[in-house]
């Protein structure tokens, strides 16, 4: 047995669909509550789908019991705050495990090259059943922003930036391919993010959605790739140290 996976995501580990019009809709990520959680940068998490139904955000693995991150629990007072994003969570009819919006302030290139991670989306999750990826919902108009993606966290060339205006939705096989965003503006970003279970709903929901595997990433300035370069020889220089020590 193995996790059902969805053939889309094959290609790139990503896929991107039509934005949503989310000027129509009321900014509810600012009416809902957030709780102090760090997780690449300076972020707060409003959590919209818990592992119990409390306001917190931990791993569904971290309570009693222990579950995968699957069938979570609305958290009453945020799912009144946000209807719309409810709806759009539910939107493909698969199962939801952690659902929350990210408040993310301001980084450098340097600094989310410095955040990329994987996901633990699917500890506990039982073989035979849906590999969980996550979509994110860019609720806010970050124009000069990107996602970055990484197959090979130390390798550049691997890397594509998904842009992200206000209306970007994204699925997102985030245990595979390392993510962290560059947010270069004055104000914080928003970001709807949902773990999804794989299923044939998922891809019929992306497949009218008029998903792309491959895009064309904008460039970064010199002075940002500079940096990052810097920063990054001087972790794998800080890293050799006690290899070097230990020779001496
Ligand atoms: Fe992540």
């Amino acid at each position: 047995m193995s996790y059902y996976k969805m053939p889309i995501l094959d290609d790139s580990g990503f896929v991107v669909v039509d934005s949503y019009d989310q000027s129509a809709d009321p900014q509810e990520w600012l009416d809902i509550e957030y709780v102090n959680w760090k997780s690449s940068g300076d972020t707060r998490f409003s959590p919209i789908a818990s592992a119990y139904g409390d306001m917190e955000c931990d791993g569904f693995w971290n309570h009693d019991p222990a579950k995968t991150d699957k069938d979570g629990v609305w958290v009453d007072k945020n799912k009144g705050l946000a209807p719309k994003l409810v709806e759009r969570a539910m939107e493909p009819g698969v199962n939801i495990g952690r659902c929350r919006v990210i408040e993310l302030q301001p980084n450098s290139y340097a600094d989310a090259i410095h955040n990329l991670h994987i996901d633990d989306n699917n500890r506990l999750n039982p073989d035979g059943t849906g590999w969980i990826v996550r979509s994110f919902f860019n609720l806010t108009d970050d124009q000069d922003s990107v996602m970055i993606l990484r197959e090979d966290k130390n390798d550049p060339a691997t890397e594509t930036r998904v842009p992200l205006p206000a209306g970007t939705q994204a699925v997102i096989d985030t245990q595979r391919l390392y993510h962290a965003v560059w947010h270069p503006g004055d104000q914080p970003r928003y970001c709807l993010i949902t773990s999804w279970e794989s299923a044939p709903g998922l891809e019929e929901w992306i497949d009218s959605n008029n998903p792309i595997t491959r895009i064309e990433s904008p460039a970064v300035p010199a002075e940002e790739l500079a940096e990052a370069e810097r920063r990054a020889a001087l972790r794998a220089t800080q890293e050799q140290k006690p290899e070097v020590m230990s020779e001496a």
